[in-house]
């Protein structure tokens, strides 16, 4: 047995949790600064969608961290999961997990989360765009590998930024990707501090690169064309401007945040209403729980320093690792950039991104 289910405390976990252990079997480096780490495959398999994440919860000097790592492999394609991360400077855990894991290592982690995902059908005709940089291709990867392998009709472009030659994560295996897939995967490196030796694209990516990458795979297919971006905020930004102002559909545009910055997340506090005090009820694997939420504090916070065992990761309304389903009462969430539109139709919201408004406020955590 490789791995263990535990319940509701990371530590301690049963089969309905949100949580298991996975054990480290191999370690790639991948460039200087990003290492893959494969997991034995546990049983029953690892459940995962391309494209999701893992977070990762590990003990650095005593305390417990969080991160969210999204899975590179593919279901359909590699025997054993991987995460791939790239070591960010001063970053804690980033750095943690590039130096201190071994094979052999066993790691708590939440159970695969997250829509940066695709749905594949054989009869597909689609071209898809990718437009990452650095560690966004790691989600990228997953759903690359799947798309080729699924969809024998459908062809995938990529459009990833990197600093330099070596520092392009899976350089040589998307080249004999390309190889093993002719015709069916583009790649198109950009470098923003390449050597002199670089014959390729240079600069960050910017609009213009977007619209003449995105007009190329209009032009070949245009109501099959998805895109899926991951990469700095402001890339994202810039490239869903492009593609929305050349008729794109919003639900064609899907994309993954990696990070917000804290002081965007102050700004989105300090535009909301006046905070008010207010019991909330959740629901977590059948237990009920009723606690008191200060003004200024989050659900998930509040419940948190009433050491109910929540589930989270980034705190920052982009991974929904706190996901919950609002059954009644109302609640104003301040980031639910990781939530569907359908999800959001549902009435699931961020419990660490909302706070209560109104009503007798329950809510659902599954
Ligand atoms: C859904 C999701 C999937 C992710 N997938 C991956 C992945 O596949 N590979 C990967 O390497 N990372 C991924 N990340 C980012 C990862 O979760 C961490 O944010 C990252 O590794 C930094 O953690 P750290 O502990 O090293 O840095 P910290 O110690 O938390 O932070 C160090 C400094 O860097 C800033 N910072 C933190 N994170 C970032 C960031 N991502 N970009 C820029 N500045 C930052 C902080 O504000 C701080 O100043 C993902 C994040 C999310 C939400
Ligand atoms: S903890 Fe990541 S979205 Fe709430």
């Amino acid at each position: 047995m490789l791995f263990n289910l535990f319940s509701k405390n990371p530590k301690n976990n049963t089969d309905s949790s949100p949580y298991l252990t996975l054990k480290v079997r191999e370690i790639i480096k991948e460039t200087p600064d990003a290492t893959t780490i494969y997991f034995e495959q546990p049983e029953p398999h690892l459940d995962y969608k391309p494209g999701q994440f893992l977070t990762v919860i590990v003990d650095i000097n005593g305390k417990e961290e969080r991160r969210s790592y999204s899975l590179s492999t593919s279901p359909f394609v590699d025997p054993f999961p991987g995460i791939t991360v790239k070591r960010l400077a001063g970053g804690l855990v980033s750095n943690y997990l590039n130096d201190q894991i071994r094979p052999g290592k066993k790691i708590t982690v939440m159970k695969p989360l997250g829509n940066f995902t695709c749905d594949y059908h054989s009869k597909h005709q689609r071209t898809y765009g990718m437009i990452v940089a650095g560690s966004g291709i790691t989600p990228v990867m997953g759903l690359a590998k799947s798309i080729l392998v699924n969809e024998p009709e459908s062809k995938v472009s990529l459009l990833y930024g990197s600093r330099s030659e070596e520092q392009i994560i899976f350089r040589d295996r998307l080249t004999a990707l390309s190889h093993q897939f002719p015709g069916r995967l583009e790649i198109i490196h950009q470098l923003s501090r390449p050597a002199d030796s670089w014959t390729g694209r240079k600069g960050r990516i910017a609009g213009e690169t977007v619209r003449t990458f995105a007009e190329s795979l209009l032009r070949d297919r245009p109501s099959d064309a998805r895109f899926f971006l991951c990469g700095p905020n402001e890339l994202m930004e810039t490239a869903t401007n492009v593609l929305l102002a050349l008729g794109v559909d919003k639900e064609s545009i899907v994309s993954e945040n990696f990070y917000k910055e804290p002081e965007v997340i102050e700004e989105l506090h300090a535009q909301e209403a006046a905070p008010i005090h207010k019991q909330v009820t959740i629901v977590l694997e059948g237990e009920t729980h009723t606690y008191e939420v200060a003004p200024g504090k989050t659900i998930l916070e509040a419940g948190l320093d009433e050491n109910i065992d929540m589930p989270y990761s980034c705190q920052s309304g982009l991974c929904t690792a706190c996901r919950g389903r609002l059954l009644s009462g109302e609640v104003s969430m301040t980031e639910d950039a990781g939530l569907s539109e359908n999800e959001i139709a549902q009435g699931y919201i961020l419990c660490c991104s909302s706070k209560p408004k109104a009503g007798d406020i329950k809510i659902n955590i599954e």
